[in-house]
């Protein structure tokens, strides 16, 4: 795995600054450190990435990067890709071919047990349409990734009071999702994708179905998480939400560039 992360790291840096700049300006040690430094600075390297879901391929050996602490905004028009590419980078799909970095782990490469315990532990994912599960509390919804972690109940329980009260949702706890209004629904769904500190998150169209007020309390979460080193990715069609991005991958051109 070690190897193979260095080979990689090597191959980008050797894309950007050329094979013969390499050799003349750094020695061997030099360009261990250079591969060290690049490894440590990427949260995410998608090398040849091809995906279909029928025999129409949506992503041809596509190629980027994301680095850490990034706040990176996903764009493309509907039926672009969107959803589709956060489900292959947070491990909910699986690419035909090539290969998907997360934070040093090679996620195509891994089983299905071993992929499920990386997600629980590294990622978040907000889904387009919340995915609340409708015969849970919010409670019980937002505790959900704890449980299938196995931690014990008392643990779980601090940290969703913890997190309610960081997200302004207490007084939700005891309702189902149909209860709740657009933006607590959100927030419920927020919480859920963070109870496990991941070290990634994924939202797909977060303020999608919120009105201008709700969609700034939320963008305003994201931006403290940011600001605390949570990278974050984010499919997006609202100008308001790019403005808080610090990097932006647009669909279009990720699949004409390659
Ligand atoms: N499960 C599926 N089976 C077959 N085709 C699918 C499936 N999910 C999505 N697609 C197709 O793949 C393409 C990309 O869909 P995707 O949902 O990723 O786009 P999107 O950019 O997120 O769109 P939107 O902005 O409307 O949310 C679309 O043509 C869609 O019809
Ligand atoms: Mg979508």
């Amino acid at each position: 795995m070690v190897c193979k992360n260095i080979a990689c790291a090597l191959k980008k840096i050797v894309m950007k600054i050329g094979i013969d700049n390499l050799i003349v300006h750094y020695g061997v040690t030099n360009i261990f450190k250079l591969c060290h430094h690049y490894l440590l600075s990427v949260a995410i390297v998608v090398d040849n990435l091809s995906f279909q879901y029928g025999t129409d391929p949506l992503f041809d050996e596509i190629s980027f990067e994301i680095k850490k602490k990034s706040w990176v905004g996903l764009t493309g028009r509907s039926g672009s890709g969107k959803t589709t590419l956060l489900f292959l980078l947070s491990t909910l799909l699986k690419p035909q071919k090539g290969m998907i970095h997360v934070f040093g782990s090679e996620i195509t490469k891994m089983k299905r047990k071993q992929v499920n315990k990386f997600r629980l532990k590294n990622i978040g994912f907000v889904f387009q349409d919340n995915n609340l599960i409708p015969d849970m509390t919010a409670f019980e919804n937002i505790e959900l990734p704890l449980v299938l972690a196995g931690i014990p109940k008392s643990i779980r329980e601090k940290q969703v009071i913890q997190l309610m009260s960081e997200l302004e949702i207490s007084d939700c706890s005891s309702r189902l999702p149909h209860k709740l209004s657009g933006g607590q629904q959100q927030r419920v769904a927020l919480a859920r994708a963070l109870v496990n500190h991941p070290q990634i998150l994924f939202a797909d169209e977060p303020t999608g179905s919120l009105d201008s007020i709700s969609e700034e309390n939320l963008l305003d979460i994201l931006k403290t998480l940011n600001r605390e080193g949570l990278t974050i990715v984010c499919a997006t069609h609202s100008p308001k939400v790019l403005s808080y991005c610090n990097d932006e991958i647009i669909i279009e051109k990720l699949v004409k560039d390659t």
